[in-house]
């Protein structure tokens, strides 16, 4: 009998790391100045926590070429390279140039560019491989004279796939064209090594990675211009004003460290229970579809299509057993767009399920997991 439904939903949010809790704790109450506010010694002090946090997180994710901008959220971080870096191109050059993305990009990438077709740029959305990963051959050809800049995330939220940006970096280098990847899905669980210091714009997100809520990141080469999006006060090199949230940034610090310092481990773990789970639910149940290529995957996502099973009843029994998402935990109830980008049918985008495994993840979980899918399903079908 099961009373607590078992976790299987990380890559929707982490909880703070006790590490994490205890690296903020001093600066609620006791170091709470606001680093702006140099008049003061108290302020100083702030500023220079705030300013060894920029150099620790260029440390651990081996950059020396990027201004370290803090921002709300991947969400924002999105929002501003794309819409900042476009407007400001406009503003540089008059022209409303052309900008290429994939389909199965995060919302956050893929409203902000709608936002810019509204005002005039040219967007193509290229549709991945069945598998979910972008042809570079269809990439290439989607390039025209005019593209100053491209979005193609590293990894997927919904389907885990990896996608292949070191090469599509070196493309977009060798053309000159801006290049923005989001990595709110994949940093603590890939190897970095230098590939940060090829993307000219990075968007990360603290929650994800066992730091708090309501702080990321945007890593942007040193030569690049943003119209910023809020402005007031001139803070972040001018990109975004407000006072900044040193205990959100000390915890989003230190979440960073312990991610890039453990990912090996993690990800080794994590690709074990991935693939006992998968393993299990195969060789349970027949008419099961991985969404995404199993191989170019990240270590703790899992993304399955259940065949001939009604979704919303799926998805009812599910809920109260197991705590996973129906596809995005983005995407309001909608089916998800991922999936139909994938070629799947709405039936099908509806019977699918996404399982994120976390750190505290065991194999009595996982076992579980596997026999609740499985009756779940014999019982629909
Ligand atoms: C790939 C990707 N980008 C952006 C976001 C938005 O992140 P945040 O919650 O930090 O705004 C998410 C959240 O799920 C995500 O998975």
């Amino acid at each position: 009998m099961i009373s607590t439904p078992i976790l299987l939903d990380y890559q929707s949010s982490t909880p703070c790391s006790k590490d994490v809790v205890d690296s903020m704790k001093p600066f609620w109450t006791e170091i709470f100045s606001n680093p702006s506010n140099k008049s003061n010694l108290a302020g100083i002090n702030a500023s220079a926590i705030l300013e060894s946090s920029r150099e620790k997180i260029e440390q651990n994710l081996l950059i020396n070429n990027k201004k370290v901008v803090f921002t709300s959220g991947a969400t924002e971080s999105n929002n501003l390279a794309l819409l900042g870096f476009a407007r400001n191109y406009y503003i540089k050059t008059g022209n409303y140039g052309h900008i290429i993305t994939l389909k199965t990009e995060h919302k956050s990438v893929l409203e902000p560019l709608d936002q810019l077709k509204k005002e005039g740029f040219l967007v193509t959305e290229i549709t991945p491989e069945k598998d979910g990963l972008i042809s570079e051959e269809n990439f290439i050809k989607s390039i025209r004279k005019d593209t100053f800049m491209v979005s193609i995330m590293m990894a997927n939220n919904e389907i885990g796939v990896i996608q292949p940006i070191e090469n599509i970096s070196k493309i977009c280098k060798s053309r000159e064209i801006i290049f923005h990847s989001d990595f709110a899905q994949c940093l603590g669980y890939i190897e970095l090594n230098d590939l940060l210091s090829n993307i000219n714009m990075i968007t990360m997100s603290s929650h994800k990675i066992y730091g708090p809520k309501g702080i990321g990141l945007l890593l942007i080469d040193n030569d690049i211009d943003l119209q910023p999006l809020i402005v007031g006060g001139g803070h972040e090199y001018g990109f975004r004003s407000g006072t900044l949230p040193l205990p959100l940034i000390v915890g989003f610090t230190k979440a960073i460290e312990i991610a890039v310092f453990n990912q090996k481990k993690n990800a080794e773990k994590l690709l074990l229970h991935r693939n006992t789970l998968l393993k299990g639910l195969l060789e349970n149940n027949s008419g099961l579809l991985i969404n995404g290529s199993i191989n170019n995957r990240l270590p703790h996502n899992l993304n399955l299509t259940a065949l001939d099973v009604n979704g919303t009843k799926f998805h009812k029994i599910l809920k109260s057993k197991i705590i996973c998402s129906s596809g995005s935990a983005c995407s309001n109830g909608q089916p998800s767009h991922v999936l139909l980008a994938l070629g799947r049918s709405f039936k099908e985008a509806e019977s699918s399920i996404r399982f994120s495994l976390g750190l505290s993840t065991n194999s009595q979980d996982i076992k579980q997991a596997i026999q609740i899918l499985t009756d779940t399903v014999k019982s629909l079908r």
